[in-house]
Formats: structure tokens, C-alpha cells, sequence
């Protein structure tokens, strides 16, 4: 396991500790409160950059498709690529080579040479598609050596390495950015579109969730198979959070306007995976005598700083259909997901849902309709590649991110919470302030065009 950055502010790391070893007994995670100086005041933006110059580590699944979609993305060049395997590093070459551009550098001497990576001269960004566990090492790598940072999801799989994004970015003032692009969707965007239209009221309730039958996925001898499994022998709670929750804590200006304050939660029982394994797995297999912790379906309730109450699944090891709920409840309406249906007081049927499809002439989010066309074909229905685009474009004009290193921390510290909350009988836990009180003063995300 990689080592975590401790060398940063070692005084509030102590003090995390102590309330750490406190969070048994009072279960609270809280209480980083030390002013920020001038500089880490405003640590959202950075300069203008004409091109932008990435460095890819981990480029199985996930990574290669954001290589292939920022190949298409103007402004962009691919100069450096780290993965263990050598192969994947060559074919991703091959890629680049193919889409005009000059061959990337090649970083496959094991499983920190993307510490070369990050050391480089020519990379501005560097994006991480590792698995959970390369997320922090990699982010914060790459903003010591003074490189802007994204990664996949969750950005942290604990509260202290939460904290660790949040002070590299503030210290050495570089973008990290998590890559929800669940945020980007069509019916997400279409729905925040129309929440900022006041078309659903007042919003008050959110439910959303990764509910997504992986059994054969984490049993796979490549890919994913080869270390999703693993966690699930280890931690007890919600271990994807954010794909669920980004587009409503978007809903809800989470970080911007309110905050997500405690939650608890609870898992119940662990049995898809040896179930699983004992259907497909013959007698000696080591498969069979793995030992899971990880509840089959944790659910969480959150609770925001104005009182607001947010539900988030997460259920991967049992059959049933895809589903990320996709909830936002109002004083005038709500959204619904899966399938996509709306009911809008005085407008719709009473008492009776409208397909989505109705809405959507009226309230597609600009985005989708400027890019529609670019983003066809792109990973998860197109979703991914508008999620590139708006990062590229933010970086060369200088905008402040869509998302920040203080919605990283708070959507992927829920990891850790669901497991401390439902360790403990379900009992509040909660949520650290990442932002220091600026969630207060900080504006709503706006609706951007392409
Ligand atoms: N946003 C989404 O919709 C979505 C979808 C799938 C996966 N993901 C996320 O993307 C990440 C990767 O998932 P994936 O499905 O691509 O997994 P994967 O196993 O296909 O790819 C991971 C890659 O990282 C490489 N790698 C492992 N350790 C490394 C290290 N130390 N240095 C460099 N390379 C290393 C592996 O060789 C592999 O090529 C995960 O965080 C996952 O949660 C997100």
C-alpha cells in the first residue's frame, strides 16, 4: 500500500489523530478550522494556459477512454503515459501517434514511476484512472512537482487522505479535481438545468446511488478483477459514493450555499460474493475461501447544514438491474430517474409521472446541446467526453473547475464515514468542513455553455 503524505500541516494531523481516536467515543471527524492565509484564500483558480499538456497514469479500462476522448478535445496534447503494464503504456502510444501527435514519454518501472511522471517538464495535468488505493500518492505527486491534478472516483478512500488533497491543493495551489462524470449526464445536467429554473421549487430531498451488479466484474482475472474484489474484504460501508451523490449535491449547492453536516448509516449483510464465488469457482479454488465484510447494500442518510436530507445507496454484489435512483425532490416537484419521469404541481397530471422526454425541448442543459454531436460515441453515453471538455476548457481560459478539491473531499469522505457511522450501531457521524466556512460565501455553479 502506498504511504500517505503526512508533511503537511503536521500540527491539524495531530490533532486529527486525537479526534480520531476520539471519533469512537464522540463520532465526530470535524473541527479543521485554522484560518487560511491570503494565498490559500484563493486556491480555485489558476492561470490561463493555451495548451494543455497531460501526463495519463493508469490507462486500463477507464484512462484509455479519457485518452481517446481528449485526442478529440482541441487544445490538448498527450505527453507522458504510466501504467505497471507495459503493454497498455505502448498501445496508448500507438493512439496518440495515430491522432498526429508527437509519441507521449513511457513510464512502466512498477508501481511508483509515476513519480517520473509527475517529475517531468512537459506535463501541465496529470490524470489519474489508477485503482482507489494510487489515488492519493499519484494527486499529490503530481501537485508537489507543480502539476494540476485529476482523478477518477473516489477521489480518497479515507478522511485523512481527504484532508491531504485539500492541503496540497491549498498549499501548492494547483486545481485537483475529481472526475465525477456522472455530473455530465444528460438527464443530470437537464435536471440541474431545471432546478435552477425553480421548475421543481425549493429543493429539500435527494436520493441517489451506484447500484450496478459487478459480481462478474470483480471476479474477472483482468481489469477491475484484479483489485476491486480486495476492498471489499477490508471495509464495511459505502466504497462508491460519489456517482450517486455529485449530481445532487449539485442540485443542492453542496459546498457552494450549503453542506453536507452528518450522516449515518447502515450495511446489511455480506453474502453475493461467496455466494458467487461457490456458483462459479471450482472446489479448491482460493476464490471460495475469501472472506467478505463489505455489506451487500449499505444505505446512508445525510443531513445538510440547512437541514436538507439526502439518501445514497450502494448495493454491487447482487443481481438486479443498473440504477443510480437520481432523486430531487422540491416544494413544487421532483425528478426521478430510472426510468426518467417528472411530476411538476399544476403542470403535470395529478397525481401521475410525466415521461422526462416531455421536458426535454424545454429544459436541456446548454452543454448537451452545443455538444451533442462531439460527444457521441464517448464513454457512458457521451457523459465522459463533455466531463473532459469542460475540464480542458476551464484550464485554458482559467475558469475555476466545475468541480473542486473541496467536492473531492466531501463526496469521497463518505467512504470512510458510512463505515465509521455503521460501525457503530448507525450513529451520527460528522462530516469535516473541508472548505473552512467558505461554503457559505462560495456561488452556486452556474449553467455554462460550451
Ligand atoms: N467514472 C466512471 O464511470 C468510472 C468507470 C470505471 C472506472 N472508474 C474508476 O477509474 C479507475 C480505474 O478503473 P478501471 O476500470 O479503468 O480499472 P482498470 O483495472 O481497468 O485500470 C487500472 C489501470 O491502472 C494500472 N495501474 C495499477 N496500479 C498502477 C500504478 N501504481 N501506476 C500506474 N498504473 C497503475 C493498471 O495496470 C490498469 O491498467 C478507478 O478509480 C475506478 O473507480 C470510473
Amino acid at each position: 500500500m502506498p504511504s500517505k503524505d503526512d508533511d503537511l500541516n503536521p500540527d491539524r494531523r495531530a490533532f486529527l489523530r486525537t479526534a480520531g481516536a476520539v471519533v469512537g467515543a464522540s463520532l465526530t471527524a470535524s473541527g479543521a478550522t485554522a484560518p487560511l492565509d491570503a494565498e490559500q484564500a484563493q486556491p480555485l483558480t489558476a492561470p490561463p494556459m493555451p495548451e494543455v499538456r497531460i501526463g495519463f497514469v493508469g490507462v486500463g479500462s477507464q484512462g484509455a477512454a479519457h485518452v481517446r476522448n481528449m485526442l478529440q478535445i482541441p487544445g490538448v496534447r498527450v505527453t507522458a503515459v504510466c501504467d505497471i503494464v507495459d503493454e497498455r503504456v505502448k498501445l496508448m502510444q500507438k493512439w496518440v501517434v495515430e491522432a498526429k501527435q508527437r509519441e507521449p514519454a513511457g513510464y512502466s518501472r512498477g508501481p511508483r514511476d509515476f513519480e517520473r511522471l509527475c517529475d517531468a517538464e512537459d506535463v501541465d495535468l496529470v490524470f489519474n484512472a489508477t485503482p482507489w488505493e494510487w489515488h492519493v500518492p499519484v494527486c499529490t505527486a503530481a501537485m508537489k512537482n507543480g502539476k494540476h491534478a485529476a482523478t477518477e472516483v473516489p477521489a480518497a478512500m479515507t478522511i485523512d487522505d481527504c484532508w491531504a488533497l485539500v492541503e496540497h491543493a491549498e498549499k501548492y495551489r494547483k486545481h485537483c479535481v475529481m472526475m465525477e462524470n456522472c455530473n455530465y449526464g444528460r438527464p443530470e445536467l437537464m435536471v440541474l438545468n431545471m432546478v435552477r429554473k425553480g421548475v421543481f421549487g425549493e429543493i429539500l430531498h435527494a436520493e441517489g446511488g451506484y447500484m450496478h451488479d459487478l459480481r462478474s466484474v470483480k471476479f474477472s482475472p483482468q481489469g477491475e478483477g484484479l483489485w476491486r474484489r480486495a476492498w471489499a474484504t477490508k471495509r464495511n460501508g459505502n466504497l462508491y459514493p460519489t456517482h450517486g451523490l455529485g449530481p445532487v449535491a449539485n442540485c443542492m449547492d453542496i459546498n457552494r450555499g450549503d453542506r453536507f453536516e452528518y450522516l449515518v448509516s447502515m450495511s446489511g449483510p455480506s453474502r453475493g460474493l461467496q455466494q458467487w464465488a461457490q456458483e462459479h469457482f471450482p472446489a479448491d479454488a482460493p476464490q471460495r475461501s475469501e472472506r467478505y465484510v463489505l455489506g451487500d447494500v449499505n444505505v446512508s442518510l445525510v443531513r445538510t447544514a440547512r437541514g436538507k436530507t439526502i439518501i445514497v445507496s450502494h448495493d454491487t454484489n447482487l443481481p438486479r438491474p443498473y440504477s443510480r435512483i437520481h432523486l430531487v425532490q422540491g416544494t413544487r416537484g421532483l425528478f426521478q430517474g430510472y426510468p426518467d419521469r417528472v411530476y411538476v404541481e399544476g403542470r403535470s397530471p395529478l397525481h401521475q409521472w410525466e415521461t422526462a422526454d416531455k421536458y426535454r425541448t424545454e429544459y436541456e442543459h446548454p452543454l448537451w446541446t452545443d455538444l451533442t454531436s462531439q460527444a457521441e460515441g464517448a464513454g457512458h453515453g457521451g457523459m465522459d467526453y463533455i466531463e473532459d471538455y469542460r475540464l480542458i476548457k476551464c484550464l485554458r481560459e482559467g475558469l475555476p473547475t466545475d468541480m473542486n478539491v473541496y467536492d473531492a473531499a466531501s463526496l469521497s469522505c463518505i467512504v470512510q464515514l458510512s463505515e465509521q457511522s455503521n460501525a457503530r450501531r448507525s450513529s451520527a457521524v460528522d462530516f469535516p468542513d473541508f472548505t473552512r466556512g467558505r461554503w457559505k460565501t462560495a456561488t452556486p455553479l452556474a449553467i455554462v455553455r460550451a
